[in-house]
């Protein structure tokens, strides 16, 4: 048995290195002494690799896995799909689960949120949605209004479209030129406000920008509820709300990208209602079949729908297996066990739980900051915590994939640690984590935080 076991082993490892690329992987990496992490099942919050070692998902997969591993039944609610009707498209015609589904989600967003285009995962919906805001300004006569305004270090997909909009730089110079008129503004870093900003005026950078590119010539803003990249960065009280009045001063759509903030990621089907906003589109994925399928979609106001409903107006884009039945199944079965069991409920319980864990790391001289919302919450490491001194791009090195990664993985934890900013660690465990979790994270965070402070610091 253990040779079969080994071989077997043995043969996937050599096939992974030798022909599957994988995504945003060094793969050069990879060798007889640094094996490529090969998870084989799921149950629940936790994973197992190839070894039969078991993990934590302190990532939900990458802010997935929202219900959790190991779901029977919402597999089987793809299966069942596929002996009715395995595919068809949503190109002219429609099938029972897209409608289903559509008119599910539309009941759940909120204010006038009514129609829904499905897309297959979340830089589709964000390229969907570009497109979308353009089409739109061209229908009302408005021709000019291309330009999307993002925020820096935000992620919205790499898409050469949705790059445009991802304001990272390493992610971007290798790929230019790409789509014209990507803008980008400070973000919510409240931690490292940008020069001349306060938490109270820091939706006027949309303002400004708006200004400066002339209203005439902006289509949409996008932005996330809580932003991902540069570590769960949250808003501060009434940023929203500025900034739908900033966009409906100058006929700007509001996209709300929650590829990660809807599906109870933060406590609510969508982060626009944590944060009290009325966006124009919603951009959405992963959560919303808890990844057991592929599937995303925009979501569009009854006023975006419009003009697309008068004459011969149609909006000229898809993707084939945009709203596939068995997706759209499986999602319906994923919103089963949001409804049935308390899901959203759970992490209104526990956040507090989850937080105070995390801030109770305080005490270690590397912990500089510990931000985030709901199941989606962040904790900034630095150099000096009374400067606030971060780390330089090579310390960041030596401390994340040097040291921090292999460390924590280790040890039986999955949680991001990122440089895309200042250097991370992210943790988003699936949507049923408790108490338990928690306690088993700062088992493994504690030790290797301090280490990192020892090795770091001195
Ligand atoms: C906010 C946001 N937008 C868009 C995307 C792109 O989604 P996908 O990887 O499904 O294309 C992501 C992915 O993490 C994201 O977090």
């Amino acid at each position: 048995m253990a040779t079969t076991h080994q071989t077997a082993t043995a043969s996937l490892q050599e096939q992974a290195r030798r022909h599957l690329w994988m995504h945003f992987s060094r793969m050069g990496a990879y060798d007889d002494a640094h094996e490529i992490p090969i998870i084989t099942r799921g149950d629940g919050c936790y994973v197992w690799d190839e070894h039969g070692k078991r993990y934590l998902d302190g990532l939900s997969a990458l802010f997935c896995v929202n219900i959790g591993h190991g779901r029977h039944d919402v597999a089987q609610a793809g299966a069942d799909q596929a002996k009715e009707l395995g595919f068809f498209t949503t190109w002219s015609y429609a099938h029972p689960r897209a409608i289903e589904l559509a008119a599910r989600i539309a009941r759940l967003a909120p204010g006038d949120l009514n129609r829904v285009f499905f897309t297959s995962g979340g830089g589709e919906s964000v390229e969907s949605a570009i497109k979308l805001v353009r089409h739109y300004h061209k229908l009302t006569g408005h021709p000019n209004k291309t330009k999307i305004i993002a925020r820096e270090t935000a992620y919205h997909g790499t898409t050469l479209g949705a790059l445009a909009a991802t304001g990272i730089t390493n992610l971007r110079q290798p790929y230019e030129p790409f789509t014209p008129g990507g803008c980008h503004v400070a973000n919510t870093n409240l931690y490292r406000l940008a020069p001349g900003y306060g938490a109270e005026n820091l939706a006027e950078a949309f303002a400004r920008r708006i200004e400066f590119e002339g209203p005439d010539t902006v289509a949409a803003v996008i932005a996330e509820p809580v932003q991902n990249a540069g570590g769960c960065l949250t808003p501060p009280d009434g940023y929203f709300q500025r900034l739908r009045e900033i966009c409906d001063e100058h006929d700007v759509l509001l996209i709300s990208d929650e590829v990660i903030c809807s599906w109870g990621r933060l406590g609510e089907y969508f982060g626009a209602e944590r944060y009290g906003y009325q966006p124009d589109l919603i951009t959405t994925a992963k959560g919303l079949t808890s990844s057991y399928a592929p599937m995303g979609a925009v979501i569009a106001t009854d006023r975006v729908m419009e003009p697309f409903l008068q004459g011969s107006a149609s909006f000229a884009h898809g993707f084939t297996w945009g709203g596939h039945p068995m997706c759209a199944a499986v999602a319906m079965a994923n919103l089963d066990v949001f409804e049935h069991e308390g899901i959203l409920e759970n992490v209104r319980e526990h956040e507090p739980a989850f937080r105070a864990m995390l801030e109770s790391l305080r005490d270690l001289p590397i912990v500089g900051d510990v931000r985030g919302a709901g199941y989606f919450q962040a904790i900034e490491l630095v150099k000096d915590r009374e400067t606030r001194q971060t780390f330089s791009a090579e310390e960041s090195e030596t401390l994340l994939r040097g040291f921090l990664s292999g460390a924590l993985f280790e040890r039986g934890l999955i949680c991001r640690a990122d440089d895309r900013g200042d250097p991370v660690i992210q943790l988003a465990p699936p949507l049923i984590a408790g108490p338990e979790q928690f306690a088993e994270i700062e088992a493994v965070l504690r030790p290797v935080l301090e280490e990192a402070s020892a090795r770091m610091l001195g």
